[in-house]
């Protein structure tokens, strides 16, 4: 089950799609590789100085470097280890030194777009709470933004709260303001001189998390309205570790700075390209600490969909987000010399004027062997001499930039692929399905002079929305015991990817100097790009945890991740497993009823660190990774992964029972009331069925027994608690695992 198939659709969409993906770094001088050394917390007290300890433990396993050709970088704000360039046999002294959590090699991230808000419904006329939202700051960690874009001007702004302990590092011609109150950026890759947006990526997400509420906002008139972040009033902090790909040594630098620089909340729309074990991975080790000082990270599930166990970022305390669509659909149609209309996927801002155009198939457009290749408009040979002016039909999809290069005027493609989504192109272009693509086809074949016009793009309601878009990251959570240090077996028991929120073709502000198709042949210039991918759903779910915040200043990172997941709307289950809790979670989400949610499903720390336990780690790691006394449980490890107090349950259905315990946060003094909804041939039973609570924050146990007699594939059901006014829905998973 816990396969990572691997099919050529989600490498062409991490091309398009930009989840940032990590694979492995370059390699220095002969053999020498950049390695992350990670050490855990920050010692709470004492004379201790990271520096001097990262010094004195390199200098004990170097052998023919220097320390300043090997130390890339120290991590000492927020928790502690560096980045080294070290050989493999000086790795493996490091590997069993004492204060070591894990060393592991730094991998490269790739980067994973205002109709979405009301279709959440979150309006702009939403209840706030104006003066915490003006003191909240979000932290985004991508490829940087652009200051000067309307969305980020400070208009209105008062200076930055006070408990704001950043600063503004963001280089060359880079001036933070009231609203944009910190950046820096790191560049361990490219040679980076400012913070500034030079992809569009990191614009684009910032926008959407936090952005000032901007009138007329369009692509060159598509999708036109009002830009508006979730928490409008809110700061920026920017953190660029991207410009096209991201290393590992920048991300745990800018969260050890974000951390410390004081952050409510942090952004990452960055992956790898699978999942890996919590202590090698930058974004897990990141969002840890963060977790322990009260930030909540919100981080893209990736665009690795539909492949099941395609989910990167599924660590239990950060908050994993899927895209699925709004009702708003962009198409464009192709109309054919025989007045044949056919409807196509693509963002297309071109105007052809209703003008017709010679249209000509790639597969008889190639002056030499090539046809196989020039069919699909792939690598090859289109002849200029035949394309020059006229639409091309290929059998595939492509990104247009050959068409566009050979000098055809328009690309009309077939293929069932991306079908659910519609991508913006070079040149005029409409994805076709195979089928009308085959229409195409035997027009051309049948016509004496076949001709086309693609239209400019148009904008369809979508009664079906929300629905989980194809390449969209799938559960469940991949880490097997392959990639755990021990035998121990982990359950699959956090569902992951956590929630949906929007993510496919949505408008928001641009850097004016990044291609809004990343072509680089496209030059066009522009404020605001409409754009698809989990990179977009995580800055939504960003924000409607910030606006939750600016309710409950005082709620604890599991508790604003429980309130949005269990109010979230319930998703198609009349699907393939794949498409159900495995590709939403607990559903879609929904900012406002997130801020009244009942009951929360709280954890602290502590609870995280016992299922590093149960991942082989020992007490002495735990103290490391803790920076405190903690220490893993004496008694045999019997709670498991799926007894964490988590807010969705999945479990093995011959493990039989877990427990939860929730706090109460809505009225004080409430009666709750089980209901579980489940397939005939399961008994699910939640024992107390009733919990009855006196005062605000108190806590209440139950134990869920699940029972069958059959062997099932994959099961979905639920567990609501209702008070008559606050309904606390979790999703339960149940599997026959192998
Ligand atoms: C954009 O294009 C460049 C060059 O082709 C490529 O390296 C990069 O990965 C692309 N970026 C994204 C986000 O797809
Ligand atoms: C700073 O950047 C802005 C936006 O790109 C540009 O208009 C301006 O000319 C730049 N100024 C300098 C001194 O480079
Ligand atoms: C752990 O530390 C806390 C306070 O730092 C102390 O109260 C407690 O006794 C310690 N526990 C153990 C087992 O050492
Ligand atoms: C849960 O299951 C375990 C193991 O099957 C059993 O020992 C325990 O009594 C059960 N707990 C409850 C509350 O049913
Ligand atoms: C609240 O508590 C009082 C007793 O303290 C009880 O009489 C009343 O019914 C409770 N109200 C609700 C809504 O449970």
């Amino acid at each position: 089950m816990a396969n990572v198939s691997r099919s050529s659709f989600p490498v062409i969409l991490s091309i398009l799609m930009a989840t940032i993906i990590v694979t492995s770094s370059g390699v220095f001088g002969e053999d020498r590789q950049v390695y992350i050394v990670y050490m855990g917390a920050l010692p709470a007290e004492g004379e201790y100085s990271p520096s001097s300890h990262h010094h004195s433990i390199l200098q004990q396993v170097l052998e023919g470097s220097s320390m300043t050709e090997s130390l890339v970088r120290s991590y000492k704000r927020s928790f502690n280890g560096f980045a080294a360039k070290l050989t493999d046999q000086e790795k493996q002294r490091l590997s069993n030194m004492e204060g070591i959590v894990s060393v592991f090699p730094s991998r490269t991230l790739k980067l994973h777009t205002t109709r979405s808000w009301d279709f959440m419904g979150f309006p702009e006329t939403v209840k706030r709470n104006p003066t915490v939202e003006s003191d909240t700051i979000v932290g985004v960690i991508d490829t940087g933004i652009w200051p000067e874009s309307k969305c980020f001007s400070d208009e209105g702004f008062s200076p930055p709260p006070k408990k704001w302990k950043g600063s503004c590092q963001g280089g060359r011609n880079f001036t933070c303001n009231n609203k944009i109150i910190g950046a820096r950026f790191y560049s361990f890759y490219e040679h980076e001189d400012s913070a500034r947006d030079t992809n569009g990526h990191g614009t684009h997400t910032a926008s959407i998390a936090a952005g000032n509420k901007v009138k007329d906002a369009s692509f060159y008139g598509l999708a036109r309205g009002i830009a508006r972040g979730a928490v409008p009033s809110a700061r920026i902090a920017v953190y660029k570790v991207c410009s096209d790909k991201c290393s590992e040594v920048d991300i745990l630098s800018a969260f050890d700075d974000a951390i410390s620089d004081g952050v409510d909340i942090l952004s990452v729309s960055l992956g790898g390209y699978e999942a890996k074990e919590y202590h090698t991975d930058s974004i897990a080790i990141g969002s840890f600490h963060a977790f322990r000082r009260g930030i909540l990270t919100s981080t893209s599930a990736g665009n690795g969909g539909p492949d099941e166990s395609s989910v990167v970022n599924v660590a239990p305390w950060m908050l994993t987000v899927a895209a699925s669509s709004t009702d708003r659909r962009i198409i464009d149609n192709v109309i054919l010399g025989d007045g044949t209309t056919l409807m196509g996927r693509a963002v297309n801002a071109f105007d052809m004027k209703g003008k017709k155009f010679p249209l000509i198939y790639g597969g008889k457009a190639s002056s030499s062997n090539h046809k196989d290749s020039t069919r699909f408009c792939l690598k090859g040979s289109l002849d200029e001499n035949l394309v020059q002016g006229k639409i091309v039909y290929c059998d595939s999809y492509s990104t247009g930039e050959l068409t566009l290069h050979a000098k055809a005027i328009g690309t009309i493609m077939g293929d069932d692929r991306f079908s659910d989504f519609a991508l913006s192109y070079p040149l005029p272009v409409s994805l076709l399905s195979v089928h009308d693509g085959e229409r195409v086809k035997s027009y051309i074949n049948s016509a004496k002079n076949p001709e086309a016009n693609i239209m400019r793009s148009d904008v369809l309601r979508d009664a079906n929305a929300p629905v989980i878009v194809s390449f969209s990251s799938r559960g469940p959570n991949p880490m097997t015991t392959d990639i755990i240090k021990a035998s121990i077996y982990l359950d699959i028991s956090c569902l992951s990817p956590d929630i949906s929120a929007p993510g496919v073709e949505i408008l928001a502000a641009w850097s004016p100097v990044g291609s809004p198709t990343n072509v680089s042949a496209d030059t066009r210039s522009v404020k605001f790009n409409i754009f698809s991918g989990t990179s977009v759903a995580c800055p939504h779910a960003t924000g409607a945890a910030a606006y939750v915040k600016t309710f409950h200043p005082d709620w604890s990172p599991a508790a604003i991740k429980s309130a949005l997941m269990t109010t979230a709307s319930p998703m198609n289950a009349d699907t393939k497993f794949q498409d159900r809790e495995f590709a939403y979670g607990s559903g879609h989400i929904d900012p406002v009823k997130a801020v009244n949610p009942g009951l929360v499903y709280d954890t602290s720390g502590g609870d995280y660190l016992e299922i590093q336990c149960h991942n082989g780690y020992t007490t002495k790691e735990i103290r490391l990774i803790a920076g405190d006394n903690s220490s893993c449980p004496k008694r045999e490890l019997t709670r498991a992964t799926k007894d964490l107090n988590y807010p969705s349950m999945a479990t093995d259905v011959r493990k039989s029972n877990f427990t939860r315990t929730v706090t109460n946060v809505g009225f004080p003094n409430s009666t709750y009331t089980a209901t579980v909804t489940s397939h005939s041939k399961i008994k699910i039973t939640v024992s107390p069925d009733v919990l009855s609570f006196k005062t605000l924050k108190e806590k209440q146990s139950f134990v869920v027994t699940v029972s069958t007699e059959e062997k099932y594939d994959i099961i979905s059901a639920s567990l609501v608690w209702f008070d008559g006014v606050h309904s606390v829905r979790s999703p339960i998973v149940l599997y026959y695992g192998s």
